[in-house]
């Protein structure tokens, strides 16, 4: 595989071949999951969870970020690098670029994602229009949520639904050049994808998205907090870790037919 551009990405949406994307946060997982063909690595903030054992991402800090990105950095060749920004450091538009620039310029961050809402697309065109690539995040946004049982399926509702859906069109209109879906409705996570022209990757939002994000321990099963519900059980069936990701990849990468 060579190195992958947001281009050969987008030609995978146009050639109906599934965007495998996998959270890293160092340099020896960041390696094996490269090799095994994922398309995307994310430095989540769910390090707050799966890294320090916390219940939420809510103590993160830019500090932690722009470590595990830097370290995640050095382990990847192939794979596109996106560094989730943390909450609380894009407020503001400056705040935001400063930041943006960091884990671009300082850790070799090629895309960075924000949590979008119907209060922040300016900050996303802000960025986009000085350059920086920016994956917007709708559904379930974690940095919002305050308990676990707000942790829900969203666009159950008419209302949630076009909510989502407007969302979804204003982040695209704003600039973003990915959308990750979080625990929406599966039938609207496919009329997204298919609304869009930039990828759209799912992560508990059923199997039509162009593509597929879960975070690395889930799929290891070594999360410090439990194995998400949606992970699929089908991974499990090999203790080795290597084959878990190929599988991950062909599977993503076969996309069903709609
Ligand atoms: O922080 C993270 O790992 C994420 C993914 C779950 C999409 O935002």
């Amino acid at each position: 595989m060579s190195k992958l551009s947001i281009k050969k990405i987008n030609s995978m949406k146009k050639n109906k071949i599934g965007i495998a994307c996998l959270t890293a946060y160092d340099a020896s997982f960041s390696k094996l999951i490269d090799e095994c063909g994922v398309n995307i690595i994310l430095v989540g903030d769910s390090l707050g969870q799966v890294i320090q054992g916390s219940k939420n991402t809510h103590l993160v800090s830019m500090e932690d970020m722009l470590y595990h990105t830097k370290l995640v950095s050095k382990g990847r060749k192939n794979a596109y690098l996106i560094a989730d920004m943390p909450i609380n450091s894009y407020k503001k538009t400056k705040q935001a670029l400063i930041n943006a620039r960091r884990f671009m310029n300082e850790c070799g961050a090629e895309m960075v994602k924000i949590e979008t809402n119907m209060n922040n697309f300016n900050i996303l065109s802000y960025l986009n229009d000085k350059d920086i690539p920016v994956c917007a995040h709708i559904g379930i946004r974690p940095q919002e949520i305050r308990s676990s049982a707000e942790y829900k399926k969203q666009g159950k509702t008419t209302k949630s639904k076009n909510c989502i859906l407007n969302e979804a069109i204003l982040a695209e209109q704003a600039g973003a050049k990915l959308l990750i879906v979080e625990c929406i409705e599966e039938n609207l996570a496919k009329e997204i994808s298919l609304k869009l022209s930039i990828p759209v990757i799912g992560i508990a939002s059923g199997k039509y998205c162009d593509g597929q994000i879960l975070v690395s321990y889930d799929l290891f099963g070594i999360s410090f907090n439990g194995i998400p519900k949606f992970v699929d059980k089908k991974y499990f069936k090999t203790q080795n870790i290597k084959e878990r990701l190929k599988k991950f990849v062909q599977n993503t990468q076969k996309l069903p037919k709609s």
